[in-house]
């Protein structure tokens, strides 16, 4: 039967010493999956801005170093660029052993690698209904956003168990109501929504604290380039008036990631400007 560990290792805190200081993740080092552009990419920069070092992982060999020699410049902390595809196992724990080789340790991780796709012109430019994706589309991206993540935790478990780190899983709120044309992203991060809670369970008691959120819609992503490739969003149906920023997201990653934030885990946090709750009269 399951037995959890008997290690306490989380310690009551004082927020205002344990939040949004200058030094906040001194010593630290966060791996993501996604990080090359988008919510993680601002992710990555607040937490190297707050004196962390990282390494990000992308398909994209040469778009990744890019980015890592940006997020180096802009913070004047160590971006670790490696290649790997979340659907590759092999691939991630490769690139988990060379950020443990580079930097001694990986406390937190961002699993933000996505996938989903554009309006296809010959289907009148919709996104794809259920009947219009093969079974290969539906899989792909079940592959990328739900084994992804699976794979990427087990790469790094050993490692974040070292250090009693933390998890971030980057879900969405499309799969809380049948949202038409995403069936393939929804059944995916459904799936993420529950890992998640199990990693939570299985893990907590080690120190480990397993957080995350569900986002929609944030300006100036891949995926909202794709979810509404002409910018046209209706933005009355969005209480904050406005779409996000990947800055605001950011914000939630420091606090999660902060002591402040210890007593909290497998808890999913919806930061979408109050979209999600939103129901127009038929
Ligand atoms: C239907 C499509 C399609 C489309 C491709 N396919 N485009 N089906 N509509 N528009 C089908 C192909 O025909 C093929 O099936 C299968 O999908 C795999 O296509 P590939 O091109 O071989 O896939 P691959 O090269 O692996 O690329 C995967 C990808 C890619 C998902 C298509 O775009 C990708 O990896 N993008 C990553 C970045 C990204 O999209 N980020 C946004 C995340 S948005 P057949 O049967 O022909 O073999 C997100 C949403 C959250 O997460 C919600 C926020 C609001």
């Amino acid at each position: 039967s399951f037995k959890p560990s008997t290690v306490q290792v989380t310690k009551p805190v004082t927020p205002t010493t344990a939040t949004f200081r200058d030094d906040l993740f001194k010593g630290k080092v966060v791996l993501s999956t996604g990080g090359r552009s988008g919510i993680v990419y601002k992710m990555i920069r607040v937490m190297m801005a707050h004196g962390a070092d990282a390494a990000i992982l992308g398909r994209n060999g040469p778009e990744n170093e890019k980015a890592a020699a940006q997020l180096s410049k802009e913070t004047g902390r160590t971006c670790l660029p490696c290649q790997a595809d979340v659907r590759k196992p092999e691939d991630l724990k490769a690139a988990a052993k060379k950020a443990f080789e580079k930097f001694g340790r990986i406390d937190f991780v961002i699993c933000g690698a996505a996938g989903n796709f554009d309006p296809r012109a010959d289907e009148g430019g919709s996104l794809a209904p259920i009947e219009g994706l093969s079974e290969n589309a539906f899989k792909t991206v079940v592959d990328i956003d739900l084994l992804g993540t699976y794979n990427t935790i087990k790469a790094t478990l050993p490692y974040v168990r070292e250090s009693q780190g933390s998890y971030i899983h980057i879900s969405a709120t499309l799969h809380y109501r049948g949202l038409p044309y995403q069936a393939h992203v929804s059944a995916a991060k459904a799936g993420v929504d529950a890992l998640s809670a199990v990693l939570a369970v299985e893990e907590g008691p080690r120190g480990m604290l397993t957080f995350f959120w569900s986002t929609r819609p944030i300006s100036g992503t891949e995926g909202m380039a794709k979810l509404s490739p002409k910018g046209d969003r209706n933005n009355d149906a969005m209480p904050l008036g406005r779409w996000g920023d990947g800055d605001e997201i950011a914000a939630m990653a420091m606090f999660l990631f902060s002591d402040s934030a210890n007593w909290i885990t497998g808890q999913v946090f919806v930061v979408d400007g109050g979209e999600n709750h939103v129901r127009v009269p038929q």
